[in-house]
């Protein structure tokens, strides 16, 4: 079985619930306290395995790729300046990856942007991550579904259970537990009303999946607000191929919508040694006086 080595991840999108921010900067690199969310999505993929990481983007992205590449002027001030581990941090980010952008002309839908990287994918399996979605995890979500495709020889996708009250903002997986954390997928619906919505079981933002997706994507008709999705993709894949639903073990947070974005820098800056305590301490003073 080949290995997975490229990811896409799809910028393309107008991030409109972030205006004004996203008039001028992308979304994706809005930051979780210091580090945009970019950043923390391609670390996960490097520490994923992928070699080769592919950026599906649009007008005014372009941002997003300069992030990963050198700032000779930037590293000589930082050195001159006796910046040392700035200057370290800074040339390890355009060390990390050189990503491959592709421009998706007009903003058709996630699986229009997926499509857009089918020739530098080629003839191999693949991954695909949202920065939309941040997974704190100690086995790095991507890497999850790998060794997930890699045991069951078909498609997966990251699933978890939503409440009641969100599953008409997700892709919902209909279908049968096989054991503990996967299931079959027979059906996916996107966006469904709590009446057709055939579980609380819903799609994440990563996916492994076989280059035979490319075929079905381009066989798909707009759907769901006239865009080409991919989970109408993926229903097929389910059917022909066969499907793969995986709960992932980690803490995800959707940094596509303003407070689940405000969470994230909480739960992010908590975390770290510099800004966690101070940041614990102003928080219980605000909640108790
Ligand atoms: P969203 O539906 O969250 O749209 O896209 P958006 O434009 O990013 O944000 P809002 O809703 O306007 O605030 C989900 C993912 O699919 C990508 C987006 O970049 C995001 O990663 N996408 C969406 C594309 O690359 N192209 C598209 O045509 C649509």
């Amino acid at each position: 079985m080949s290995r997975i080595r490229k990811a896409i991840i799809p910028v393309a999108g107008l991030g409109t619930r972030f205006l004004p921010a996203t008039k001028a900067v992308p979304k994706e690199l809005l930051p979780l306290v210091d580090v945009p969310a970019i950043q923390v999505v391609v670390e996960e993929l490097v520490a994923s395995g992928i070699e080769q990481v592919i950026l599906v983007t649009g007008r005014g992205k372009s941002a997003i790729v300069d992030h990963f590449d050198h700032s000779y002027e930037l590293e000589d001030i930082l050195r001159a300046r006796g910046k040392e581990s700035l200057n370290d941090e800074v040339t390890r980010i355009s060390s990390m990856v050189r990503p491959i952008s592709i421009r998706q002309k007009k903003p058709l839908g996630l699986g229009h942007a997926v499509l857009c990287a089918k020739d530098v994918v080629g003839n191999e399996p693949f991954a695909v991550v949202l920065p939309d979605d941040i997974i704190a995890a100690r086995t790095p979500a991507t890497l999850q579904l790998i060794e997930r495709y890699e045991q069951y020889g078909a498609g997966v996708v990251a699933a978890m259970t939503v409440p009641d009250s969100d599953v008409s903002m997700y892709g919902i997986i209909g279908g049968e537990a096989m054991s503990d954390r996967i299931h079959r997928v027979k059906t996916l619906i996107e966006k469904p009303s709590l009446a057709m919505a055939p579980s609380r079981l819903a799609v994440a933002g990563r996916y492994v999946l076989p280059p035979q997706i490319f075929d079905i994507l381009e066989q798909v008709e707009p759907g769901h607000g006239g865009e080409i999705q991919l989970t109408d993709a993926l229903q097929t894949l389910a059917r022909e191929e066969g499907l793969i639903g995986y709960e992932f073990e980690g803490t995800r947070h959707d940094i596509g919508d303003k407070f689940g974005f405000l969470k994230a820098n909480i739960a992010f800056a908590l975390e770290r040694d510099d800004l966690g305590p101070a940041l614990e301490a102003w928080l219980r003073e605000r909640l108790t006086s």
